[in-house]
């Protein structure tokens, strides 16, 4: 069983010394009485307190005639757990984490996302900064909790895509003095679409901004792809930075991104307000029992497994592209499970829609399907190509190879 509540927080001296959580976040959100499930108090005998159905399911069994006894272990006719602590202690161990109150899940790192902008940004006054290209939900999350946004693209000279630090800060500190503030930053790491992790140095100079009162959030999607070393979990764990919060998913790195499940990793005092604001019981008994499954010891072994084939797929897919003519280039770091890759024309010059005519045409005529990021900045005449099975990488390759004779 969790114990009760969070533990207290560590009495050190609060890093930044700046930061506030009673500032980052809404005061409406910081005054929220949480919703109380049915289980938060009794959980043992006969439980007639949440309205289930006591009859169970009505899943009949494959062949169409009587109940499916295979889910019972579910228990499926009950809400599931509103913490679930097996699994936060897993990933508290998988991640290196202090405790489990460091850990929120979430219905997919999208739903943390969202979260995340509905805790620190008032509606039609605070900002949000992003720095493109990054993924698209940070905007259109942003949209939805009509909160706008503040661009400060990524460095993309020579598709380095690292952050400008000095220029982000400058933003910060002079949106601090206005009365649109910004409370929320996503740096991406390794991006998508770039593939490139962000050095801590450069998240270190963010959160260190002592104008900046808002988080800091790194999306960590696909840290299993990349060195883990480089991990921003190292800044609150070793650090201690409190205005941090990094997301981590498992659809990437452990296959598992029907599931949805994702993670968002901070300071107990900031998880309990995640908490506080989620549906009661947003991760299912479904979604738990298959991540802990995952992240058995045998799981483990097999998601380290498959993820030393797709690294060693990329390397061979990075390498075959590279020896196409028309790839003029791979922008970026390939740190991730995709890489980018930039379409030349006849003039061995970028060639957006020369890029896009190949995308059309693998999707349509060949079945093979890859993404065209030509209209994103620093992407001009980009593909972004995930890497697949050795076969997949060998298709794709054979395509663009004919495609770009
Ligand atoms: C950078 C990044 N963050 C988050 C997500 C969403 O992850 P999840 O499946 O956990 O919602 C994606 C999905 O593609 C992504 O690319």
């Amino acid at each position: 069983m969790p114990p009760a509540a969070p533990p207290p927080l560590a009495p050190t001296k609060p890093k930044p010394a700046h930061w506030n959580i009673d500032r980052a976040i809404r005061k409406n959100i910081l005054a929220l009485a949480p919703y109380r499930c049915a289980r938060d108090d009794y959980d043992q005998g006969i439980l007639l307190d949440a309205n289930e159905n006591a009859l169970g399911h009505a899943l009949p069994a494959q062949n169409g005639s009587a109940i499916d006894t295979s889910f019972d272990h579910l228990d499926l006719h009950r809400y599931p757990s509103p913490t679930h602590y097996d699994l936060k202690q897993r990933l508290r161990e998988l991640r290196g984490l202090p405790s489990e109150h460091n850990l929120f899940l979430g219905v997919g790192s999208d739903e943390v996302i969202d979260l995340l902008f509905r805790i620190a940004c008032v509606p039609a006054k605070d900002r949000a900064l992003v720095c493109p290209p990054t993924y698209g939900m940070y905007s259109v999350c942003a949209q939805v909790n009509d909160v706008d946004i503040v661009k400060v693209n990524l460095d993309v000279e020579g598709g380095a895509f690292r952050p400008k630090v000095d220029e982000i800060n400058r933003t910060l500190s002079a949106a601090a003095k206005s009365d649109n503030p910004i409370k929320l930053i996503y740096l991406c790491s390794p991006g998508n679409p770039t593939g490139t992790l962000i050095p801590l140095d450069d998240v270190r100079a963010i959160l260190a901004n002592p104008d900046y009162e808002g988080l800091v959030v790194v999306d960590e999607a696909y840290i299993d792809f990349a060195d883990k070393s480089k991990s921003a979990v190292e800044l609150l764990v070793n650090e201690g930075w409190s205005n941090l919060v990094i997301m981590q998913t498992l659809s990437k790195g452990f296959g598992l991104a029907a599931i949805r499940l994702g993670i968002a990793i901070s300071s107990p005092e900031l998880i309990q307000v995640l908490n506080n604001v989620k549906a009661p019981y947003n991760i299912s008994t479904p979604t738990a029992t298959l991540a802990l499954r995952a992240l058995s010891p045998e799981g483990l072994t097999t998601f380290r497994s498959n993820i030393a084939t797709l690294i060693s797929n990329r390397t061979y897919l990075a390498e075959q592209l590279a020896a196409l003519p028309a790839i003029l280039a791979l922008p970026g770091a390939g740190d991730a499970n995709f890489l980018l890759a930039q379409v030349g024309g006849e003039d061995g010059k970028p060639d957006n829609e020369r890029a896009k005519r190949v995308y059309t045409h693998m999707a349509e005529q060949d079945q093979v399907v890859v993404r065209f990021r030509g209209n994103e900045v620093g992407c001009e005449a980009c593909l972004r190509i995930t890497v697949g099975t050795r076969q997949e990488c060998e298709r794709v390759v054979e395509r663009l190879t004919e495609l770009l004779k």
